[in-house]
């Protein structure tokens, strides 16, 4: 192309699974179908500017909020090593990429999956520029695509509210790219409230780099990865129906699942904090007394994401800041919801 220069600008945000992604082969095939909800509040915002180059060695300079920033480059170089075959662009100019997050820095909020789906974005709309002109759908498709070479999760990120990634028997999907939840979805489910309680910011124990290696002939691998598309198909049925109390079960299920591999790998991982079960237990203990639809999930940390439907935020808000915000690091908490996926700014 002969444009010497512009910038785009995208918003992504993150999402909180609910069958859960761990475990994966080469080329971030994943072993098993997973599918989240996509959020609102928890994005990643980034924009590219690009200038034409002479030489062919891949260009590019990082800046987090605000500040030059050295730590996201080898993942980025990574990056543009797996999808260069798909963006062949990518030699040809220079990339100052400015990224900054809603949420705040080290909150122990995986920003891979709303920062890969924004770079990915970005280097669409670019494409674009260039003079590659694609439909919505596959726009879309290719990003997610692209944003998954970079972070398995994000590629659940461009769409929403409810995401499918993953070959299986009871929804449409891709390995290489997540798809927009095809069944029918209950009112129930409409505007999902996620109230993040923020446990414990610090580095990760274990990078999901590590944890999805930790699958390769683990025990229980086999039964795991059957298990995700026995509780996908459930959950397919669960969506239509509306059942809030079969919902809990295979979410809740799911997380600790996800834990429970960790802790019966080798090396094995504990990443609950005890604050991490006291905020279940005291979840537990509000759901049966006042006959309520929250419940929980976790990433592969010990921040928990507290689920309910929107008929109920008023009174599970009130229990969180009366209950819960005590097991929080410096009491922090964030309330999100379910939302449509990325925009272009
Ligand atoms: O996208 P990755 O490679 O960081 O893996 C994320 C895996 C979990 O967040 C633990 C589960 C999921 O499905 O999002």
């Amino acid at each position: 192309s002969n444009i010497e220069n512009g910038h785009v600008k995208w918003s992504s945000p993150s999402n909180i699974a609910l069958i859960k992604y761990w475990g994966k082969r080469e080329h971030q095939i994943p072993e098993n179908p997973s599918i989240s909800f996509t959020l609102s509040n928890c994005k990643t915002i980034t924009e590219v500017t690009y200038t034409k180059k002479g030489d062919k060695d891949f260009s590019f300079d990082v800046y987090f909020e605000g500040e030059k920033n050295e730590a996201f480059k080898p993942k980025i170089q990574t990056f543009f090593e797996r999808i260069e075959s798909y963006m062949p662009f990518l030699r040809d100019y220079h990339f100052k990429i400015e990224t900054s997050n809603t949420f705040p820095h080290s909150s122990g909020i995986a920003s891979s999956a709303s920062g890969m789906s924004a770079l990915a974005l970005c280097l669409m709309s670019i494409e674009e520029d260039l003079g590659i002109d694609y439909a919505d759908d596959y726009f879309n498709k290719k990003a997610s695509f692209l944003a998954r070479l970079g972070s398995g999760s994000a590629c659940r990120s461009v769409e929403g509210e409810l995401v499918v990634w993953g070959q299986n028997e009871s929804t449409e999907s891709s390995d290489l790219y997540g798809v927009k939840f095809q069944g029918d979805v209950h009112s129930n489910f409409k505007n999902y409230q996620d109230t993040i309680l923020l446990v414990d910011k610090g580095e990760k124990q274990v990078s999901s780099t590590v944890g999805h290696k930790l699958m390769f002939g683990h025990p229980f691998a086999k039964e795991r990865f059957a298990q995700a598309h026995s509780n996908l198909a459930k959950l397919k049925d669960i969506l239509a129906s509306g059942d809030l109390k079969a919902f809990i079960k295979i979410v809740e299920s799911e997380a600790l699942t996800l834990h429970a591999m960790m802790m019966t790998s080798m090396p094995y991982f504990i990443l609950m904090k005890s604050n991490t079960l006291q905020i279940i237990n005291e979840l537990w203990n509000y759901r049966a007394e006042n006959d309520s639809n929250v419940c929980f999930t976790l990433d592969a940390g010990a921040n928990v994401h507290v689920l309910y439907p929107a008929d109920e935020k008023e009174a599970v808000l009130n229990f969180i800041k009366k209950e819960l915000t005590k097991y929080c690091q410096n009491g922090h908490y964030i309330c999100d919801y379910t939302g449509l996926g990325a925009n272009q700014i």
